[in-house]
């Protein structure tokens, strides 16, 4: 991020501080709760947003080198990723073109060739069929058409993303728009390298998950004991354009920091930077490196899904340095833990309650405009009247007793 675009936002945290103040989105919002329950809605996202568009699978640091791969199954259809012998991105259908196998079956690893367990047929990095056993007898087949079925795949940013629909395209210009491919290269994402991976197994739907990282609003209670000690809870810089939004939350390191000299003023010290890429991933840079978090329906159940956190440092970072790396990885497990064990423990009980239709709708406050912009983005995309905007009259005049 640009240094004078840190201090603007640094000194709109300081005045919110100072002021006792906050963002405002201008009203409230009313959300009905069968936006998480609904299954008919759950397949219109499904196939709208998880099969219609391209989709991030993880950080360059998630294949470090040539020969690097990764799978994923995320999304209902096996996916291959590689890197090739050049270093270039490249995503498979990860099933045998002969009688449709998985052939890889490891989450990650480095490997020249992958073999199908089943008959044992080979591919290269490039997808290329480049083995075939007992050729003679199985009949002669044009291998040169029978290499993995490509998917439409790119890196950006050091972001990786993969298209699930072979015929599916991928505009990145669009989906980062000018704001993120302006701001993400600042970030160095592309040096970063995997610390920890954590997958949760959450009861409750994908997008209660990505509600928790909306607001700060719940700092001072939830967090209590934990993000609390660090942050300053309701205060935050909030923007959006179009699809996109970023948060700046603020970090109790600003009362310190804001006595320095502007040119010594750091964001990722007085603050941490949240971005959204719609729909599923966060993306939060920090001084050590950035987390990575993408939310994942249940394809046959709306009130479950699968989060992915991931934990990514700046190259080197702790290699010589066992204390440093214990620190790393003691973050890395606190935010782990948080996320787990508080944020989604309150998602679970936001389901619960929806799932017995205890309200027919919940209210966005003034304070939480990421929420309005989310949910509105979504229902815009999926052709859903948006959410309209109320003052404190007629939010309760409408959602009676
Ligand atoms: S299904 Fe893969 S080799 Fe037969
Ligand atoms: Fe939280």
């Amino acid at each position: 991020m640009r240094h004078d675009e840190q201090v603007r936002l640094i000194k709109e945290l300081c005045a919110q501080i100072d002021g006792g103040t906050t963002v405002d989105a201008g009203g409230f919002r009313r959300l009905p709760t069968s936006d998480y329950t609904d299954p008919a809605l759950a397949e219109r996202e499904w196939q709208e947003f998880f099969l219609n568009g391209p989709q991030c699978v993880g950080l360059s640091g998630d294949l470090p080198e040539p020969g690097s791969f990764l799978t994923n199954n995320d999304l209902g259809l096996p996916i291959l990723a590689t890197r090739d012998h050049e270093g270039t991105l490249k995503a498979f259908v990860n099933s045998c073109r002969h009688r449709g196998a998985v052939v890889e079956t490891e989450e990650r690893g480095t490997k020249q060739r992958f073999a199908c367990p089943f008959h044992g047929w080979v591919y290269d990095g490039g997808g290329a069929l480049v083995g075939l056993p007992k050729a003679e007898h199985f009949g002669a087949v044009d291998s040169a058409c029978l290499g993995l079925r490509p998917l439409p795949a790119e890196e950006r940013h050091g972001l990786l993303f993969v298209h699930p629909d072979p015929h599916g395209t991928i505009n990145l210009d669009h989906l980062l728009g000018e704001w993120f491919n302006d701001e993400f290269p600042t970030w160095h994402f592309d040096e970063l390298q995997v610390l920890t991976r954590d997958a949760y197994e959450i009861v409750s739907n994908w997008k209660l998950a990505m509600d928790t990282f909306g607001e700060t609003y719940h700092f001072s209670v939830l967090h209590r004991n934990t993000l609390f000690n660090g942050f300053h809870g309701n205060v935050q810089c909030y923007a959006e354009h179009e699809h996109l939004h970023r948060m700046i939350l603020c970090k109790r390191e600003i009362d310190a920091m804001r006595l320095l000299p502007e040119e010594d003023w750091d964001i990722t010290v007085a603050g941490l930077p949240v971005y959204w890429i719609f729909p599923n991933v966060i993306l939060m840079p920090f001084e050590p490196g950035c987390f990575l978090v993408r939310t994942y329906p249940d394809r046959h159940d709306p009130t479950r899904h699968l989060s992915r956190v991931g934990f990514y440092v700046k190259p080197g970072l702790g290699e010589n340095d066992p204390e440093v790396k214990a620190l790393l990885s003691t973050l890395a497990e606190k935010f782990a833990e948080i996320i787990r064990d508080e944020d989604y423990v309150m998602s679970a009980s936001q389901q619960t309650a929806a799932n017995a239709g205890a309200l027919d709708y919940i209210i966005f406050g003034r304070n939480e405009p990421a929420l309005h912009h989310y949910h509105n983005t979504y229902r815009t995309m999926l052709g859903i009247e948006e959410l309209p905007l109320h003052d404190a009259e007629t939010v309760t005049a409408i959602t009676p007793d």
